[in-house]
């Protein structure tokens, strides 16, 4: 894949697809900036380079109008500290007042454009509005690789009219999880959790194949103990996934998979803070409890486990890790991974989230900042950014 590297920029107005959708917390303010910095070094590179920056990206799930709340001015601001040089929040992303502040840009300025998703054509992919983005610059650079699931004008249209080549921080992301997918050091093992299997079905069936262990635990753990006759309390089974389960833990032992579920799990009435909790071992599950962490005599065999890997990829929290009472599970699965000498990759969304808050990202070797994509890609689907990027031929 070509990449920002390849091609010359100088004096270019380059138009970057970005993921600047951040977490915001209650006050409206931005709660974790893990994806303003990863955007980064695409962006330094470009300015050293004397391009003239075009950023853009969604921000939340507005319905296709303008939400205040969602405006990108924050995104900007935070992006003018970090790069020490201004970043200019434009009003909207299309338009006559965007085209003349583009025209008036400097060799080396950066701009944002306004939440992409104001225009409900962005996500319906409306070649007109693709076209009208397009306009605005000479180069396309897609580094939104946590949106390059979406089939939308700003990742998919664009390129049909640019020359289009991928940013540094998607050139990381395939890269790493191309190299544990096809080429992984072994033994290599996968820790899968998170709430609902039924989501992480596909990307179970597409990393049987490839790993010596899997390693189960969150809710989902719930539903695999279901389909081996244990009872699970009042713990949220998924009673239409159960023969898939079956099927995936046939298939896990058929090909010598080691299948780890949890030996332990802490329990409680509700998933509440501050309730009473209780570690009980998982075939004695007590009725009316819910599984909300794994125990600790688990944490001890998925970490041991984990030490003896080469390459240990992560996708799913191990409990309520939101919930003080239910993070020891997930923080212990983080510290094993942390302290790993091998490849260690964090596979997006909450995980990402749980290994930020734990103070540990810096100690992997790739933390995602793909939710869907990086679910999308360990599923072994090809994302639609990245096929645009290919079918846009050489700029
Ligand atoms: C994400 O947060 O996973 C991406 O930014 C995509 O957002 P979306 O799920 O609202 O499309």
């Amino acid at each position: 894949k070509k990449t920002v590297r390849e091609i010359d920029v100088r004096g270019k107005r380059v138009l970057v697809r970005a993921d600047f959708n951040v977490p915001l917390d209650e006050d409206g303010a931005i709660a974790d900036d893990t994806r303003i910095r990863a955007s980064l070094p695409t962006i330094r590179y470009l300015c050293d380079r004397d391009a003239r920056v075009i950023l853009c990206s969604h921000l939340g799930r507005p319905q296709g109008g303008v939400v205040e709340r969602l405006r990108l001015t924050l995104v900007a601001n935070r992006l003018t500290a970090l790069l020490d040089q201004p970043v200019v929040a434009l009003r909207d992303c299309v338009g006559p007042e965007v085209e003349s502040a583009v025209a008036a840009m400097d060799d080396g300025d950066v701009v944002l454009l306004e939440n992409l998703r104001f225009h409900p054509e962005e996500k319906k992919d409306d070649p007109t509005f693709a076209e009208e983005l397009a306009s605005l610059a000479e180069i396309y650079v897609n580094d939104a690789f946590g949106a390059s699931h979406r089939a939308h004008a700003s990742v998919v249209g664009v390129p049909e009219h640019l020359p289009a080549v991928a940013g540094l921080l998607l050139e990381r992301e395939i890269g790493a999880f191309t190299r544990i997918l096809e080429a992984p050091e072994r033994p290599f093992a996968a820790v899968i959790g998170g709430a609902k299997v039924s989501d992480k079905l596909e990307v179970l069936e597409n990393i049987i194949p490839r790993v010596d262990a899997l390693i189960i635990g969150g809710g989902m753990a719930a539903t695999f103990l279901a389909s081996q006759g244990y009872g699970t309390g009042a713990s949220h089974v998924e009673t239409d996934s159960l023969d898939a389960v079956r099927e995936i833990s046939a298939k896990a032992m058929a090909r010598g998979v080691r299948l780890l579920l949890p030996r332990d799990v802490v329990v409680a009435e509700r998933l509440e803070a501050g309730i009473p909790i209780r570690t009980v071992p998982a075939t004695e599950v007590p009725d009316g409890l819910v599984i909300a962490d794994i125990g600790p005599g688990a944490a001890d065999d998925f970490s041991h486990e984990i030490a003896g890997s080469r390459t240990v990829v992560w996708n799913g929290p191990m409990g309520v890790f939101e919930i003080p009472e239910f993070a020891e599970g997930t923080r212990r699965v983080a510290a094993a991974l942390a302290n790993l000498r091998g490849t260690t990759i964090v596979g997006g969304g909450s995980t990402t989230d749980a290994v930020v808050r734990f103070g540990l990202a810096d100690q992997m070797t790739h933390v995602s900042t793909g939710g869907g994509a990086a679910l999308t890609i360990l599923a072994g689907k090809p994302l639609p950014g990245v096929i645009a990027l290919d079918d846009a031929g050489t700029p």
